[in-house]
């Protein structure tokens, strides 16, 4: 049996509490911590089964029987946690983004390296079942040549523009879904972005800073080209779809709706609006991504989302913010050798 320490115990750490409680075998949450816990919180772990309940992780950090620590808290809490976890001999799970500095992730890769330690990092979407059908698709050569990458990515309802402007902006903490959807994609990484970006949906987030609606290109390693498109706000829901285009055909996804149901009348047919947000269209793949945690943890396998996805993201969520202040295409390595 894997035991799990879980530190941060807010919105994330509450989902991969519930998803191991009761849809991952051989693996236990033994402890939570967080220094905010609210009641809430501490009522839903211990309903869990959690034995310990605590503010301060280093006892999670330092209790011999957990095996592996996943860090969830605030992200600017992630690169230091997993470090202190991994030098005390735990595998660690590490959610999106690991830092908003290039040269924190590279240390936690080092220190990972070293180590010998399993580092997963959170990009649950590979998981999905209909974006990851359409990787599988892309990797067995079905579609030719990959020539074309389109993502669409948009939430149901803004944040408030205080979130906005202490969340690092869009590119960091929205977009770089998309980037690493890109990458996972087209098999590669980026060479080039470009990047343009607006405040259409609510002005406060344009005067605090940051765009609330945006389009990045993207020229890959292999040649291949791709596009994303973000809005903070989509009328009818969560709208998260891919397309892969190749030399010999294309594969596209579509929203997943409560139910398959369509009503025909004199006015028209009426589907399911896609499900509300992440929560809903995600949790299956928060599951998934924390099996196959487990499984590696249990020395079934490599993680399947290691450090040069974490860098990678990071990486051109820079490089898309400095193209939008600076009105130009701006190359990956003018971020990574910087
Ligand atoms: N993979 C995904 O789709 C996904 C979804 C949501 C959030 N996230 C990421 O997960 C992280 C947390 O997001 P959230 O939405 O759960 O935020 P949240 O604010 O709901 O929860 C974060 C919690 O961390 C706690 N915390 C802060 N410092 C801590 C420390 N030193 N030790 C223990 N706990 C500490 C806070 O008190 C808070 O309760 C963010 O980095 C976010 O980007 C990823």
């Amino acid at each position: 049996m894997v035991n799990i320490g879980i530190i941060g115990a807010g919105r994330i750490g509450k989902v991969h509490l519930k998803s191991i409680t009761y849809n991952v075998k051989n693996a236990t949450v033994k402890a939570i911590a967080d220094p905010f816990m609210s009641a809430e919180a501490e009522a839903f772990a211990k309903d869990m089964g959690v034995k310990v309940i605590t503010k301060d992780y280093k006892e999670i950090i330092n209790d011999p029987e957990i095996d592996a620590v996943l860090v969830c808290s605030s992200t600017d809490t992630h690169a230091a946690i997993s470090i202190e976890a991994i030098k005390a001999g735990k595998h660690v799970f590490c959610e999106k983004p690991v830092h908003t500095s290039i040269e924190k992730i590279k240390e936690v890769a080092r220190v990972a390296g070293e180590s010998g330690k399993k580092l997963q990092i959170g990009f649950n979407r590979r998981f999905d079942h209909n974006h990851g059908h359409v990787q599988q698709l892309a990797a067995s050569g079905k579609l030719g040549n990959i020539e074309l990458i389109k993502i669409t990515s948009r939430d149901p309802e803004p944040p408030s523009p205080e979130y906005a402007a202490s969340s690092g902006g869009l590119y960091i903490d929205m977009m770089i879904h998309d980037f690493d959807m890109a990458m996972f994609l087209a098999g590669c990484d980026v060479e080039e972005v470009y990047a343009m970006g607006t405040s259409l949906v609510d002005k406060r987030i344009g005067e605090a800073g940051d765009v609330d609606t945006a389009i990045v290109t993207l020229t890959f390693k292999n040649g291949a080209l791709g596009v994303i498109d973000n809005s903070r706000r989509a009328a009818y829901g969560y709208d998260q779809r891919v397309e892969v285009f190749g030399s010999l055909g294309m594969a596209a996804d579509e929203n997943d709706g409560d139910s398959t149901v369509r009503v025909f009348t004199a006015d028209g047919v009426v589907s399911d609006k896609p499900q509300f947000f992440f929560l809903e269209r995600y949790m299956a793949s928060f599951t998934s991504e924390m099996r196959q945690f487990v499984a590696a943890v249990r020395g079934e396998g490599e993680v399947p989302v290691g450090i040069h996805a974490g860098l990678m993201s990071v990486v051109l969520a820079k490089a898309a913010k400095k193209s939008l202040d600076e009105h130009r295409p701006v190359k990956i390595s003018e971020i990574l050798e910087a």
